[in-house]
């Protein structure tokens, strides 16, 4: 699974069916060995921990791999890398990396690469996760006003979340610093001020700023971002009684959202880490069974 545009929604539907029934208890493990990987060339906390929660609970046989101990580091590049895992029996990779579409030249070679991140482009288990906490929470998308709130330019999550919202029936619109949203990469989302927005919205998506994609540091202090782009107090009381806040994290406490509000009622930026590990597991079902393993009841 490289991005979420490649799934069709009977596909996404699929997979948030299945993890929901993860989430309630269903207990599946391969039929015979499947060995994976996970390369993760870029931080992460959420997404390489889930990922290998979900392979151990599928009885996945996870193969230990560090980037830093790898021969990357004596000039190898990412392609030989993946053809010599593929070489030595995996039969999946979950992979994150700094550079957009950095898939473009593995498709070809015989082993399920799942996406878990590739720069500014996509972030597809982020997304489904995401849909699989608003669909728990509301049972559809259909008519839901989604805002999508931050650094809109910089960020994967972005991207993977308006592309399935939209052609699951939701509306999405965008606010933040207004030089940070990007028109043609946002599929002509709609630019909104953000105290316009945010009491229409049944679902709020922050963003954390991506310094690190910057070519220099924003020069917004904290406190300054929060008072004109984030979510203080007093914009979460212009809120509907039922829409709930999201985010996919790392959280900047006191910038994208006042500290005290990430563990509010609305908040469901934990129950989206939790979900993590059961989309997770439905999306390593979903790639595997493609490549005709079986996965039975646990006895
Ligand atoms: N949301 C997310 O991708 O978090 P990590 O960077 O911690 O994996």
């Amino acid at each position: 699974m490289i991005k979420l545009s490649k799934l069709s929604k009977e596909a996404i539907h699929a997979i948030i069916e299945d993890s929901l029934a993860f989430a309630s208890g269903k207990r599946l493990r391969s039929k015979e060995p499947i060995f994976v990987a996970n390369l993760f060339f870029e931080n992460s906390t959420r997404t390489v921990v889930s990922f290998e929660m979900a392979e151990r609970k599928l009885g996945l046989e996870v193969v230990p791999f560090s980037v830093q101990g790898s021969s990357l580091n004596k000039g190898e590049s990412l392609r030989d890398t993946v053809k010599t895992l593929e070489s030595l029996g995996l039969d999946l990779l979950v992979i994150r990396h700094p550079d957009d579409n950095y898939f473009h030249d593995l498709q070809d070679l015989d082993l399920s690469i799942v996406n878990a991140g590739d720069g500014t482009g996509h972030h597809p288990s982020q997304g489904l996760l995401d849909l699989v906490t608003i669909k728990q929470e509301f049972g559809s998308f259909e008519g839901l006003t989604v805002g999508i709130v931050g650094d809109v330019k910089h960020s994967r999550v972005a991207n993977s979340d308006a592309d399935a919202l939209r052609r699951l029936g939701a509306k999405v619109h965008f606010s933040g610093p207004e030089d940070w949203f990007d028109q043609g990469a946002m599929m002509n989302g709609t630019y909104r001020n953000f105290d316009h927005l945010i009491p229409e919205v049944d679902v709020l998506i922050l963003l954390r700023i991506q310094h690190e994609r910057h070519s220099s540091k924003h020069p917004m202090a904290s406190q300054e971002y929060l008072t004109k782009y984030g979510l203080t107090r007093s914009r979460m009381e212009m809120m509907k009684s039922g829409a709930i806040i999201m985010h996919p994290g790392p959280v900047n406490r006191g910038v994208e959202i006042e500290s005290d509000l990430v563990e509010c009622d609305k908040s469901r930026i934990f129950k989206q880490i939790e979900n993590g590990v059961y989309t997770r597991m439905a999306i390593l079902k979903h790639e595997l069974e493609g490549r005709g393993f079986e996965f039975v009841p646990w006895e």
